[in-house]
């Protein structure tokens, strides 16, 4: 038998896919401006630069809202991982994905109303979230106005650091983007997780 169970308000549906598309082409601009050289680019130079400014700035915005709503609504408190056992469901989630899901195992800690994520979720979405998003958007603003930037820093021109932190904080999104997708599809169908996110229901086995 099936239960329906709401989880995700409309709100964080919202939220959740205007952030994706920003990222989506903060990351299509964002490789155009890193790689560009002269016949190396997915998009013209500057209008790269253009989009790119426009949508970080969305982004951060976006972000603002993500922190308040998060917070007021008590959404914040799926992303903190529960004791005890912490460590240990981590590693039986790693081996599911790894090596149980290739043999028609069930997904061990199945979404519920109380917990959404499971621990290792719970954790790479707090380090998205909260850390690295925060430092790419930072950084991003203050490579959008250079003059906030320290004259020099570590004996360097102080926009160095700066820029090395956004671009890595970036790659990694990115690649957290590309496996969170994969990752999505390992619910009870390919597409359940992904209905789930658009819908808002879940349908538990
Ligand atoms: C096209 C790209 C994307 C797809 C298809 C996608 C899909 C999904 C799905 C199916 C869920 C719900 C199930 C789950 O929790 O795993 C989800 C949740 C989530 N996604 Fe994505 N996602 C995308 C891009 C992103 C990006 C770029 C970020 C952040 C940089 C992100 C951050 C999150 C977070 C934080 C949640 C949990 C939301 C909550 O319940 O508080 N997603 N995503």
């Amino acid at each position: 038998m099936t239960e329906r169970i709401y989880l995700f308000p409309l709100w964080l549906r919202l939220w959740h896919w205007a952030n994706a598309l920003l990222i989506l082409v903060l990351g299509v601009t964002g490789i155009s401006l890193h790689f560009a050289g002269p016949d190396m680019y997915l998009v013209d130079f500057s209008l790269a630069v253009r989009i790119h400014n426009v949508a970080g700035l969305a982004l951060a915005a976006l972000y603002g809202f993500f922190v308040i709503a998060n917070a007021v609504s008590g959404n914040w408190w799926q992303y903190v991982p529960k004791s005890p056992g912490v460590l240990q469901r981590c590693w039986t989630q790693t081996r599911f994905y790894l090596w149980g899901v290739f043999k028609g195992e069930h997904e061990p800690f199945p979404m519920t109303r109380e917990a959404n994520f499971n621990a290792l979720q719970a954790i790479i979405y707090w380090l998205v979230m909260y850390l690295l998003l925060p430092i790419t958007i930072v950084s991003g603003l203050i490579y959008l106005n250079p003059q906030w930037a320290p004259a020099r820093m570590f004996g360097l021109d102080g926009l160095l650091p700066v820029a090395l932190l956004h671009y890595l904080s970036a790659a990694v999104i990115l690649m957290f983007a590309i496996s969170h997708v994969y990752l999505g599809t390992m619910g009870a169908r390919p597409t359940s997780t992904h209905k789930t996110m658009i819908t808002g229901w879940h349908e538990a086995e």
